[in-house]
């Protein structure tokens, strides 16, 4: 075993980093006489966790000079009601990124929604589209939580090429964009989900480890191979706060690094929705400007 102390991976440094370039490219972009990126977000009822998550998102585009444009819509809205909405968004010169909060209300399909933003203007990176273009290797816009993980692991300076990578979970909204972007920096991911067989002996060949399960501490200590790098990006509420899905307690003396919750993943996903509006804003309407 190394003897080296485990890197707590500071994501709120690495967020806060993130959002500052960001801004700073916004003021010089605004300078230069080019038009301000734009957030349109589209909050369907009154769930009032995703209240809050919108709520978020706009403070930071305020913070970072972006310009953002909010629609509420009653819960019982019709479906027509929000193509349309998101049509006369799709062609708005001044909106360069849409995002419609999910969960969407049980009477709305939220493939047929989400497939409706333009795959240019889709900052969440969740259109058939957007997943499409990275299945197949190509630039594109990615998904914001995992396009996170991949920031925190270049600013830990985790060496991914030739390593063995194992996601646990395989959510549209992230396990799976996680193994592609994993892959594509030439890691060899593994993703796993409620069906494989022996996930801790899984879990044990990997140099690098994301779960994404939303079971607290299901990831024990025994499970991770000495000296692995750790990604929680789990988040469940437990009597004693917010947990992650992997036990850090555990963990923290096996791992050679390993995100906190909270303080680790939980805070890049914004980040990584504003360099995404920026760079909608930025590309031209034929090719994506992001890797
Ligand atoms: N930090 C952030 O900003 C952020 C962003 C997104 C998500 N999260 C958190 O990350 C967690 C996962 O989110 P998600 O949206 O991907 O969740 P999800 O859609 O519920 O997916 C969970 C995945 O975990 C797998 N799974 C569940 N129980 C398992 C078990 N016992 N063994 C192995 N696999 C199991 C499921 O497998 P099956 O496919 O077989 O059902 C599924 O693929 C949640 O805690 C969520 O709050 C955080």
């Amino acid at each position: 075993l190394s003897s080296e102390p485990t890197l707590i991976i500071d994501g709120k440094a690495v967020a806060a980093a993130v959002r500052e370039q960001v801004a700073t490219d916004v003021a010089s972009r605004v300078a230069a006489g080019e038009p301000k990126p734009g957030l349109a977000t589209i909050l369907i009822g009154d769930d009032p966790a995703s209240h809050v998550y919108v709520t978020a998102k706009r403070k930071a585009c305020a913070q970072a000079g972006i310009a953002s444009f909010h629609h509420q819509l009653p819960a019982g809205t019709r479906r027509h009601t929000v193509l349309d909405l998101i049509s006369q968004l799709n062609d708005d010169p001044s909106v360069s990124g849409i995002l419609c909060q999910l969960p969407l209300p049980a009477h709305l399909d939220e493939q047929e929604i989400t497939n409706h933003i333009d795959t240019f203007k889709d900052v969440d990176g969740l259109t058939i589209g957007n997943a499409g273009r990275l299945a197949l290797g190509l630039s594109g816009l990615r998904p914001c939580t995992p396009a996170g993980v991949m920031l925190l692991l270049d600013h830990a300076n985790v060496a991914l090429q030739g390593k063995r990578a194992v996601v646990i979970g395989r959510s549209s909204l992230f396990g799976k964009p996680m193994g592609q972007l994993l892959l594509a920096a030439d890691a060899t991911p593994t993703t796993c989900h409620r069906h494989t067989e022996d996930l801790a002996a899984v879990c044990r060949e990997a140099d690098i480890l994301v779960a994404a399960v939303g079971q607290a501490e299901m990831v024990r200590g025994d499970w991770i191979k000495p000296g692995a790098v750790v990604i929680d990006v789990g988040i469940n509420r437990s009597p004693d706060g917010l947990v992650g899905d992997v036990c850090f307690a555990e963990a923290v003396s096996v791992a050679s690094a390993i995100t906190p919750v909270p303080g680790g993943v939980g805070p890049i996903t914004i980040a990584c929705l504003l360099m995404n509006t920026l760079d909608a804003c930025r590309a031209p309407a034929t090719s994506f400007s992001t890797g």
